[in-house]
């Protein structure tokens, strides 16, 4: 049996458009465009990339894009008082300062002060907080994106036995808050796990975040098991996730490759957070299910 692969440019394609067109609404009840200031400080030549992948997308969407570019010996000090400037500007309804930052800087000094209503990202302690407890919120893009792609896939996830590789601030944590939240059985899975092969065969949903080149073979797969690939590996062989494709495509049911799986529905998700900061400042009354 071969897996379908989960189809992430199409169904982040989708999201874009249907955040464009309440962006329209948007604009025309308010008078403006909601916007996103983008903060890259240095020269990292991947997070160049995704920041400009970002300001194309918002864009796209019809948003307004705000780029500042900090030079890497940049004092915390300099970063702080920027924060400050776009927590106070009315035209910026979401902020995002690209991580790694450099040595220098505290980057959770740095998103602690960022304004918790414009944490696009979700990184704000606020902001994690309230995912835990279920208040509305910000919730990290790569998470929420694939949730986004398990509901495409599975509709209702109630009842659903999970397991998460991986237990970072940014990805783990959050997905198995999310997963939760959708009444799933979660099992957050990590480096110290005993028997993670076992873990993993009981699961019917796998999310694997642990920077890891094909670590998650085939044959830990419970057969028909939606996989959802969150790696981005840098191999001699290109780019490849956290499953070992190869593999896991003959026992899953469902998979994401990589490219073209998790990471267009991050993007995606951050011009929806976007969006609904903006909505929400405004009073403007946006579609729940986006
Ligand atoms: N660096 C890599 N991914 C991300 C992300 O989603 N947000 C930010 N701020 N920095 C990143």
């Amino acid at each position: 049996m071969t897996a379908k692969v989960i189809d992430g440019k199409a169904i982040a394609a989708a999201l874009r458009a249907d955040v464009a067109t309440q962006v329209a609404a948007f604009r025309s009840a308010t008078g403006r465009a909601p916007g996103l200031a983008v903060v890259l400080v240095g020269e990292d030549s991947a997070s160049a990339v995704y920041v400009r992948a970002k300001g194309k997308a918002t864009l796209e969407a019809g948003m307004a894009s705000f780029e500042h570019k900090l030079v890497s010996n940049t004092p915390e000090a300099d970063l702080l008082a920027l924060v400050d400037q776009l927590n106070a500007d009315p035209a910026v309804d979401g902020i995002l300062v690209q991580l790694p930052l450099p040595p220098q800087i505290d980057a959770t000094k740095v998103i602690t002060r960022i304004d918790p209503d414009k944490d696009v990202d979700g990184f704000h302690p606020v902001n994690a907080g309230r995912l835990a407890i279920g208040l509305d919120g910000f919730v990290p893009c790569t998470p929420l994106g694939c949730l986004k792609l398990l509901r495409a896939e599975l509709g209702d996830l109630s009842g659903k036995s999970a397991v998460v590789i991986g237990r970072s601030n940014i990805v783990g944590k959050p997905m198995a808050l999310l997963l939760l939240g959708d009444s799933c059985t979660v099992t957050i899975a990590h480096s110290r796990t005993t028997d993670l092969p076992a873990v993993v065969r009981q699961a019917d949903i796998v999310v694997a975040a642990v920077g890891r080149a094909n670590m998650v073979k085939g044959e830990w797969l419970k057969p028909g098991a939606t996989v959802i690939d969150v790696g981005i590996n840098r191999t001699e062989a290109g780019l490849v996730g956290d499953v070992d494709f190869a593999s896991a495509s003959e026992v899953a049911g469902a998979i994401t490759p990589v490219p073209g799986g998790v990471g267009p529905m991050t993007i995606a998700c951050l011009i929806r957070n976007t969006f609904v900061s903006a909505a929400r400042r405004e009073g403007f009354r946006y579609e729940k299910q986006l």
